[in-house]
């Protein structure tokens, strides 16, 4: 594989811990719809849209709802999500994050934004990240959600990078299978049992550098 020219980064679970909030916020959901839901069901939500969150939601308690009642309730979770992330500080990026950016705009190595999130540039802003992103595609832009390769190709294409060339970060087995779609090199960030399609997978940030990165793309 070539040397590794830019790097495309999810954000719910890699930049920042935001799943806490939007299973909070979906709980409530739930709750007021007469159900419950449990920690490992939040898990089939990472990387998923919204509304497509939404859709998995109401398969659990078996509700059905009209369209206009389902944007409405998607409305009221969003805004209780965003009012729990207003908790959030520039400390709550996750570990060694920051300094893994560093080292990549040291090295000049573009650095893009790939989340099927609508609310990336407020999460971004609120812990002090906005700066570091060329490019952000996010739920706002793209048409086809993970696990199709879109949100990274934008990416890819923004920064002047061919794919070959970009690595992706990624919490979630649709964004693995995006970013191996995409025909790029897939960093998971969580537990290879999980992400078995993932060409390598670490724990997070901490100890994890670019001269890492690059053996990586040298061995494939
Ligand atoms: C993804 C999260 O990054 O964004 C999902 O992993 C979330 O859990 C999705 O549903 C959409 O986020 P938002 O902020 O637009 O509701
Ligand atoms: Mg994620």
């Amino acid at each position: 594989m070539p040397s590794i020219q830019a790097c495309l980064f999810d954000l719910d679970g890699v930049i920042v811990d935001t799943a806490q909030y939007h299973y909070i916020a979906w709980r409530e959901l739930a709750n007021g719809l007469g159900f419950d839901l449990s920690i490992e069901q939040n898990e089939l939500l990472k990387g998923v849209s919204r509304m497509e969150s939404l859709e998995i939601i109401l398969g659990i308690g078996g509700v059905q709802m009209p369209e206009e009642e389902k944007l409405t309730r998607a409305a009221i979770k969003n805004a209780r999500y965003l009012e729990l992330c207003m908790q959030m500080t520039p400390a709550d990026t996750l570990p060694g994050v920051r300094n893994f950016l560093d080292e990549l705009k040291q090295n000049s190595i573009r650095i893009g934004l790939g989340s099927a999130s609508k609310n990336a540039r407020a999460i971004l802003e609120r812990i002090d990240m906005l700066a570091y992103f060329e490019t952000i595609v996010d739920g706002n832009r793209i048409t086809k959600g993970k696990p199709d390769p879109q949100v990274f190709l934008l990416g890819a294409e923004d920064l002047n990078t061919p794919p070959v060339s970009c690595a992706v970060f990624e919490d979630a087995v649709a964004g693995i299978q995006s970013a191996k779609a995409a025909g790029m090199l897939a960093v998971g960030i969580g537990q290879a049992s999980v992400l078995t399609e993932a060409d390598v997978v670490v724990p997070g940030f901490t100890n994890f550098s670019l001269s890492h990165l690059e053996e990586l793309a040298a061995s494939l």
